[in-house]
C-alpha cells in the first residue's frame, strides 16, 4: 500500500500526465488503484471520464477532493485502496500541502527549463516543512519534457545544477519524459501511453518511471 502524490508548485510541469499514466499502470497489473484528483481544474477527473465513458478496461477509480480535511480523506482512503495515487493542481496549494503531510512519496515533475529550475529551491524548502510533520516522506524530481534533440542539453545542465546546489530534501530520478506527442494524444483517449501502443519510445520511458516509482 502507498499514497503517492504528484505535486509542484508550478503549473503544467506534467503532474497530470504522470499521475494518470501510473494509475492506469498499476491498474494493468490488477492494483486496485485510486487516482485522486485534488486540483479543481479536474484534468485527471476527465482523463478518468473518458476512460469511462469509452469502455477502456481496466477501469481507474477517480474522486475528486479538496479543502479542509483532506488529509484525513487520503488516510480513509489509503484503507479501502492497495494503491492511491494524488494529483495536486499547480501552485503552492492548501491540498499540495495536506498531500505532501500524509503521502508517502512525492514526484515533483519539472521541465528542464530556467525557470522550472528556479523553482527546485522553493519545492525543497515545501518538502523540508512537511517532513516536520511527515517524516517518512520522500520526495524526487522528474524531468519532464526533456528534448529529444540530442544536442539540446538541458537534461545534463540541469543535473550538473542540481548536483551543484546540494539539495537536501530532493533526489533526482535517473529515468526522463522526453517531449512527446504520444504523451498529449494518448491522454485524449483516457489511455496511458503504453496502452495507446502507437509509440514505443515513449511508453519505454513510461515504463521506466513506474519502474523507479513502483519498484517494477
Ligand atoms: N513529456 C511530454 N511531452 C509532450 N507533452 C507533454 C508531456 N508531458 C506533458 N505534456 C503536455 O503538457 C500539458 C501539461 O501537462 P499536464 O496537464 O500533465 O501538467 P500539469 O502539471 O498537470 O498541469 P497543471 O499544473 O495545469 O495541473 C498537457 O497538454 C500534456 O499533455
Ligand atoms: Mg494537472
Amino acid at each position: 500500500m502507498s499514497i503517492v502524490l504528484f505535486g509542484g508548485e508550478k503549473g503544467g510541469t506534467g503532474k497530470t500526465t504522470l499521475a494518470t499514466n501510473m494509475a492506469a499502470m498499476l491498474a494493468l497489473q490488477g492494483k486496485d488503484v485510486l487516482l485522486l484528483d485534488t486540483d479543481r481544474q479536474g484534468t485527471a477527473s476527465f482523463w478518468a471520464t473518458v476512460r469511462e465513458e469509452t469502455e477502456v478496461e481496466p477501469r481507474v477509480a477517480c474522486v475528486q477532493k479538496f479543502g479542509k480535511g483532506l488529509a484525513t480523506q487520503i488516510l480513509d482512503l489509503a484503507e479501502r485502496y492497495e494503491e492511491v495515487i494524488i494529483d495536486a493542481g499547480g501552485r503552492d496549494s492548501m491540498e499540495l500541502r495536506y498531500a505532501l503531510g500524509v503521502c508517502d512519496r512525492a514526484y515533483l515533475p519539472i521541465q528542464p527549463f530556467q525557470f522550472d529550475i528556479w523553482t527546485i529551491r522553493q519545492m525543497d524548502d515545501l518538502v523540508d516543512m512537511a517532513g516536520a510533520i511527515n517524516g517518512n516522506l520522500q520526495a524526487s524530481i522528474v524531468l519532464n519534457r526533456v528534448s529529444t534533440n540530442p544536442s539540446v542539453k538541458e537534461d545534463q545542465e540541469t543535473r550538473e545544477f542540481f548536483r551543484e546546489e546540494g539539495f537536501t530534501n530532493l533526489t533526482l530520478l535517473a529515468g526522463v519524459l522526453r517531449d512527446r506527442i504520444a504523451f498529449r494524444k494518448s491522454a485524449r483517449d483516457g489511455l496511458s501511453v503504453v496502452e495507446w501502443k502507437r509509440d514505443r519510445k515513449a511508453a519505454s520511458e513510461m515504463n521506466q518511471l513506474f519502474c523507479e516509482v513502483y519498484g517494477g
